[in-house]
C-alpha cells in the first residue's frame, strides 16, 4: 500500500503534537493566499506528519477568515493523503456531553461568506459528497480513543455554522429537529475541499458545551468552553500520536467516504 501522510489540522486549544521528531515549522506557498499558518512538518517513526494550526498560532484567524482553500493546498504540497480534522463544538444532544469526541459522518453547510471551491470558471468540477469523511480513518480514530480511554461516540451529523456568534434558542432548537448531533463553525467547506484535492478526510468533534438548548445551561458558557477546551486538546494530542503510529500499518483497505475510493472522486467537464 501506498505510503500515507497525515496531515492534523489542528481546532482551538489544539497547537502542537506529542513524540514529533525532527519538527520544523516550514512556509508554504501557492496560489490561493495565504494558509492560515505555517506547516509543522515532523515524524513519528517512519510516518510523516504535517500539523495546521486552523487559526493560526495566537489565534488570529476568526472561522470565517480562515483562508480554507490555502489550507487544504498548502497540506497538499506537503504530501498529506490524508487528514484529521480536530474541532471544538457544541452539542446538540444530551447523550452527548462536554468531553466527549464525535467521529462524525455527515455534514449540514449553513456557512455563507466563505469560497468553498478551487473549481470555477474557466475550469468546472463537480465531486460526490454523499459520504463525506472516510469511515476508514474513523476506524483508526475510534481504536484510538478506546485505547487512551476517551469518551466517544461513533456517527453523527455536525451542523456548520458562519458565527463568530453563537446561535439563537430558535436556531438551537432548528438543528435539534433536523436530528443534528453537534454545531460548530469550521468545519466546512474543508470537507468539501479535502475532497476536491482528492484527500481522504475525516473530522473528530469534541464536545465543549450543550449550545443553548439544554434547560441547564440556557447560554454558552465562554468560560466553560475555554476549560473544557484545554481538557480535550490534552487528549486529542495523544490521539494525534496514536493515529499517527497506526496509519501506515492499518490493515484494510483505506476508503475515501463509506464505500468510495478517493480516486473516483473528481469529475472534471471535458475539454471543449
Ligand atoms: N464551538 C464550540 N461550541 C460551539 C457552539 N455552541 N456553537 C458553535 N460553535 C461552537
Amino acid at each position: 500500500m501506498a505510503e500515507k501522510v497525515l496531515g492534523v489540522v489542528g481546532g482551538s486549544g489544539l497547537y502542537a503534537i506529542d513524540g514529533l521528531e525532527d519538527a520544523a515549522w516550514r512556509t508554504v506557498e501557492g496560489p490561493w493566499g495565504k494558509p492560515s499558518d505555517q506547516i509543522l512538518e515532523g515524524r513519528i517513526g517512519d510516518t510523516k506528519v504535517c500539523f495546521l494550526p486552523r487559526h493560526g498560532r495566537g489565534h488570529v484567524e476568526s472561522p470565517t477568515t480562515i483562508n480554507y482553500r490555502a489550507n487544504i493546498d498548502a497540506l497538499k504540497r506537503c504530501g498529506v493523503t490524508d487528514i484529521i480534522s480536530l474541532s471544538a463544538v457544541g452539542s446538540l444532544r444530551e447523550d452527548l456531553p462536554p468531553g466527549t469526541f464525535v467521529i462524525v459522518d455527515q455534514f449540514i453547510d449553513r456557512t455563507f461568506a466563505r469560497e468553498k471551491s478551487f473549481f470555477g470558471k474557466g475550469m468546472v468540477a463537480h465531486v460526490p459528497l454523499s459520504h463525506p469523511v472516510s469511515s476508514w480513518i474513523g476506524n483508526i480514530a475510534q481504536a484510538g480513543m478506546e485505547q487512551i480511554g476517551i469518551p466517544h461516540h461513533r456517527g453523527g451529523t455536525y451542523v456548520v455554522m458562519e458565527g463568530p456568534q453563537f446561535s439563537t434558542l430558535a436556531e438551537s432548537e432548528l438543528y435539534r429537529s433536523w436530528g443534528a448531533s453537534v454545531i460548530g463553525m469550521t468545519n466546512m467547506p474543508e470537507a468539501k475541499l479535502a475532497r476536491e484535492a482528492e484527500i481522504r478526510y475525516a473530522t473528530v468533534a469534541m464536545v465543549t458545551d450543550f449550545d443553548c438548548w439544554h434547560p441547564d445551561h440556557d447560554t454558552v458558557d465562554v468560560a466553560l468552553v475555554v476549560k473544557t477546551l484545554h481538557d480535550n486538546a490534552d487528549k486529542a494530542r495523544a490521539l494525534t500520536k496514536f493515529m499517527v503510529e497506526n496509519i501506515n500499518s492499518w490493515g484494510t483497505e483505506p476508503t475515501c467516504g463509506t464505500d468510495t475510493i478517493l480516486d473516483a472522486a473528481l469529475i472534471t467537464q471535458p475539454d471543449a
